[in-house]
């Protein structure tokens, strides 16, 4: 189906899990995450979209102006861009909100869509998340569950400003769990149990 983002959907085969909107990191595209949304929530939806920012060649959510200093003009519209995409693919597919599911760029994107159009999600996992707004709106994100993974060894995303997205989202009502690896920037086994685990739980 022709909507605004390049994406890829797959229906659920078992009713009553809520989708997952799949958001890659820097370089990945819509078919990155899929294998690994089937292993964390067999049987969901899947709604995976390709970011639209093109960074040498590689897509991202939004733009970035070196690593991990953000243009946050665009994270805020392509946070909205993106929150508009989930509404059409809702009502393209007949589906309830979805958990995000992102990894790095992805992570980031969805931290960002949480402030910014809190409704658009029913939670959040968040893999290898920074806090992608140094001024976050004010929000009320009551009855939102979300999940942060960090790498203690993570060299790109550095510690304090994880702990900071996880405490601005409780101190904006969110149930937050922050879990910190033993795991660099890349994804390991332990992500996989862990957002699995919590997933199920929802
Ligand atoms: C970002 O730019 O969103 C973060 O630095 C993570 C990354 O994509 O490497």
């Amino acid at each position: 189906m022709t909507l605004s983002f390049t994406h890829r959907f797959e229906a659920a085969s078992a009713p009553g899990r809520p989708p997952l909107l799949l958001l890659h990191g820097t370089g990945g595209d819509e078919a990155d995450l899929l294998p690994l949304g089937r292993m964390v929530a067999p049987g969901a939806a899947l709604l995976s979209p390709r970011g639209k920012v093109l960074e040498r060649g590689m897509p991202r959510f939004f733009r970035r102006l070196a690593e991990g200093v953000f243009d946050e003009a665009d994270v805020r519209a392509r946070a909205l861009e993106l929150a508009d995409f989930v509404g059409e693919a809702r009502e393209a597919y007949g589906l309830e909100a979805p958990l995000a599911f992102g990894f790095s760029n992805g992570a980031n994107i969805a931290a960002a869509l949480l402030w910014l159009r809190p409704g658009t999600l029913a939670g959040a996992v968040l893999i290898r998340a920074m806090a992608p707004l140094s001024t976050r709106p004010e929000a009320d994100l009551a009855a939102q569950p979300v999940l942060i993974l960090s790498g203690a060894m993570d060299p790109i995303v550095p510690a304090d400003n994880a702990a900071r997205l996880a405490r601005q989202l409780t101190a904006a009502g969110a149930s937050v769990t922050h879990e910190v690896l033993p795991a660099g920037h890349a994804l390991s086994q332990a992500d996989v149990t862990l957002a699995r685990e919590w997933l199920a739980s929802r």
